[in-house]
């Protein structure tokens, strides 16, 4: 497929320069010119999808407790650096279409949540970004989230995300109805990148902070990068 949203990506969505999955950071990339963010979504313990990596909320704020053991009321209470609160989704999707953000939603389940997950955020990201130019992209790790969010939201387009390219990744792709492989970029090559082009996906990297890093991965045929150094990989970096 040929890429149709931005090419660099925020991750987290202010990269390194601000508290991540904070509505703060996503305002923060899009005041730098980032065009494309990406941010983690998993489910709180009343079902309320909610802007967050880890199970737990120690590393990110200053509360604790397992993210789908509490409900949303109980987590908003908590506070990551900078005096941030953890977002709903919907509130992250509604910031992206009020700056025009593209959202590269990564679908994060806690363990044994993935398909409640995926189907969860598929209807949901449908609705935010309803008539918008550019639909979000629904990406993770776990292919049971995908295969709900696929079952929930066919429509909206899918990434599959790995760390190491697994041998089976066209069946797997296939499957799924993605449209691209989102893979560590340590895991790329010449010859790979030619394949997945060859077979109709996209390729998007994760995590690239460095621009000469940037430059190689654009070379090999990447079509879209992820990032945390938004100081040193700006929006219009090619
Ligand atoms: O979507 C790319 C990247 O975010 C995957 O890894 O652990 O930062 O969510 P992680
Ligand atoms: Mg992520």
């Amino acid at each position: 497929m040929s890429w149709p949203y931005p090419r660099i990506v925020a991750h987290r969505g202010g990269g390194a320069l601000a508290p991540e999955n904070t509505l703060g950071a996503i305002r923060h990339g899009a005041s730098l010119g980032f065009k494309g963010v990406e941010f983690d979504v998993m489910l709180a313990g009343d079902g309320t999808p909610v802007l967050i990596h880890d199970e737990s909320l120690e590393r990110t704020t200053d509360g604790r407790g397992e993210v789908p053991q509490m409900t949303y009321p109980e987590i908003s209470r908590f506070r990551t650096e900078k005096g941030e609160s953890i977002p709903k989704f919907e509130q992250a999707g509604r910031l992206c279409r009020e700056l025009g953000v593209w959202a590269n939603v990564e679908i994060k389940p806690a363990k044994g949540h993935e398909r409640a997950t995926g189907e969860a955020v598929a209807p949901l990201a449908r609705e935010l970004w309803r008539g918008a130019a550019l639909p979000p992209v629904l990406s993770s790790f776990s292919t049971g989230a995908l295969e709900a969010a696929r079952g929930a939201a066919p429509e909206l387009p899918r990434g599959y995300l790995v760390d190491k390219v697994p041998e089976d990744w066209r069946d797997t792709m296939h499957r799924l109805g993605c449209v691209a492989l989102h893979c560590n970029y340590k895991s790329l090559t010449e010859k790979l990148a030619a394949e997945i082009h060859g077979a109709g996906f996209a390729i998007l990297l994760w995590t690239v902070n460095e621009p000469e890093i940037a430059r190689q991965m654009f070379a090999l045929g990447a079509d879209c990068l992820v990032t945390d150094a938004l100081d040193r990989i700006g929006p219009g970096f090619r």
